[in-house]
């Protein structure tokens, strides 16, 4: 996307957490996707700072291990070398100053270099301790110039966020702060702005008068994999919907900004943000479900519970699932309700917009073998594959007067494309110093808020939470969000 101030492209990237999860997955593949995209500028280097005792050739065999099955082409290439041969290894603790200076030391100085990026691909608790750091030894400057990114949770309430916020300002300007939500990046809900803003077709539909209700899922088959003592911290409500799902709730409802650059589209989204309902004390309860899973199976593979993985307390109580129902109460959408849930280890994985429409005033074919119509839908698939469907009835050919549903199937990916990773988009944009798919802070703290009333009031009640089989859809109990029977979650495209 277009930024609107001068790119200063970067001459050094630094991984911390270079060797865990997010890095193996997903940084390093989208960097070398980008790399083999020609994306990278040839001066760029490459620091991977981890804590094991490695030099460059154990990290360079590692990422040879770790890239094998996740890398278009595999890793006897030219293009892989070339990629190999940006990386350097810095061994060092995210806690001691010493292996800062270390870093420091290794860094081009500021007058042959425009700028860094540091990644901050570690666990939250260890943020304050890196941006102090760096800080040390002076890589927050030159001011406006070196970039820190952030992954989500940012906070795990409005006022951890806050601090967090104070702490990085205190150090950083700004347009230094990158603070990430992946699913941003993602091409459906880039495509939705898009599908929005560029159709004359979908926006006079797109309102309380036309629409009944908003579903919002992200369903994973995963489980935590070895997470467990981030996650069993977290919860879904932290670990995903204060952020990616809300992020998602925005994009749906947000108006049109008026220019197509960060700042309009932030203020945008803090718009819908700032008018949802919120939620009383009283009625938690009725808006938001938690559970967690219990064993099941999972594609024909026996799965445990929760309370059984690795480094999961016995008696968690953490929620692996949660759904909720909120109203925006704008001129736009008042009155209609937004479903969101997410949750692990549910049957498969699959996250959609989907988007019911009102009955048609009028039942034109009820007096005949046609009973009624079903309502339209629009659904926007982000996983596994990313497509746009409208489900609209039509007559069956022949002598009667039967319907038959159909999708208008529109699959964003011609035949010869290949689809991006969320991260290589990502990337490329913190490279280029775009921030328009980065978060605001205001943003962040307005998803606390809305958030807040819940998180509360399961932190007093600890004594219990019900389950889900895993392989299932979650609870039965999530249908009682539904404002009306007629409504129920949608699983299938
Ligand atoms: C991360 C969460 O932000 O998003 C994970 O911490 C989750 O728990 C992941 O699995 C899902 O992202 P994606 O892009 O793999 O669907």
């Amino acid at each position: 996307m277009n930024a609107r101030h001068e790119p200063q492209l970067p001459c050094t990237f630094v991984i911390f957490g270079a060797t865990g999860n997010l890095s193996s997955n997903k940084l390093l593949p989208a960097l070398y996707h980008l790399e083999a995209a020609a994306r990278l500028s040839e001066s760029l280097s490459i620091i991977a700072f981890s804590r094991r005792p490695w030099g460059d050739d154990e990290w360079r065999s590692h990422m040879r291990e770790v890239l094998a099955g996740k890398i278009k082409d595999g890793t006897d290439t030219p293009v892989f070398s070339r990629f190999l041969a940006r990386f350097s290894y810095q061994q060092g603790d995210l806690n001691d100053a010493a292996s800062y200076q270390a870093l420091a030391s290794r860094l081009p100085p500021p007058e042959a270099c425009s700028s860094t990026v540091f990644y901050l691909a570690i666990k939250p608790s260890e943020f304050a301790a890196v941006i102090h750091n760096l800080e040390a030894v002076g890589l927050n400057r030159p001011r406006g110039q070196n970039r820190v990114v952030l992954e989500k949770p940012f906070g795990e309430d409005v006022e951890s966020a806050h601090t967090l916020n104070q702490l990085l300002h205190q150090h950083f300007d700004e347009e230094q702060i990158f603070r990430i939500d992946h699913f941003l990046g993602k091409e459906t809900v880039q495509n939705l702005l898009v599908f929005r803003f560029a159709n004359t077709l979908i926006e006079p539909l797109w309102n309380r008068n036309f629409i009944d209700h908003v579903q919002i899922t992200v369903a994973e088959s995963i489980g935590i994999e070895n997470r467990a003592d981030y996650y069993d911290r977290a919860g879904a409500l932290r670990d995903m919907l204060q952020n990616h799902l809300m992020q998602l709730l925005t994009v749906v409802a947000m108006e049109p900004p008026a220019a197509f650059e960060a700042d309009a589209l932030h203020d945008e989204k803090v718009k819908v943000l700032r008018s949802i309902r919120p939620i009383a004390k009283r009625a938690v309860h009725a808006h938001a479900i938690r559970a967690q899973y219990a064993r099941g199976t999972i594609d024909g593979r026996a799965v445990p519970a929760y309370q059984q993985e690795e480094g999961v307390e016995p008696n968690s109580i953490t929620e692996t699932f949660v759904a909720a129902k909120f109203y925006i109460d704008n001129w736009r959408w008042r009155g209609v309700p937004f479903y969101l849930r997410t949750g692990k280890r549910m049957e498969r994985q699959t996250s959609m917009i989907a988007i019911r429409f009102r009955l048609p005033p009028q039942q034109l074919f009820r007096e005949t073998p046609l009973e009624s119509i079903d309502p339209n839908w629009i659904l926007l698939s982000i996983q596994p594959d990313e497509s746009m469907r409208m489900e609209i009835y039509v007559k069956q050919p022949g002598l009667d007067m039967d319907t038959r549903l159909m999708q208008m199937l529109a699959s964003y990916l011609k035949t010869d494309e290949q689809p991006l990773d969320a991260y290589e988009t990502l990337l490329l944009d913190v490279i280029e110093g775009d921030r328009s798919l980065f978060l605001r802070f205001d943003e962040i703290e307005w998803a606390w808020r809305v958030v807040d009333p819940i998180l509360k009031h399961w932190a007093v009640e600890r004594e219990y939470i019900p389950t889900y089989p895993a392989g299932s859809w979650g609870p039965a109990d999530a249908n009682r969000l539904f404002d009306s029977d007629d409504q129920a979650w949608r699983n299938e495209l």
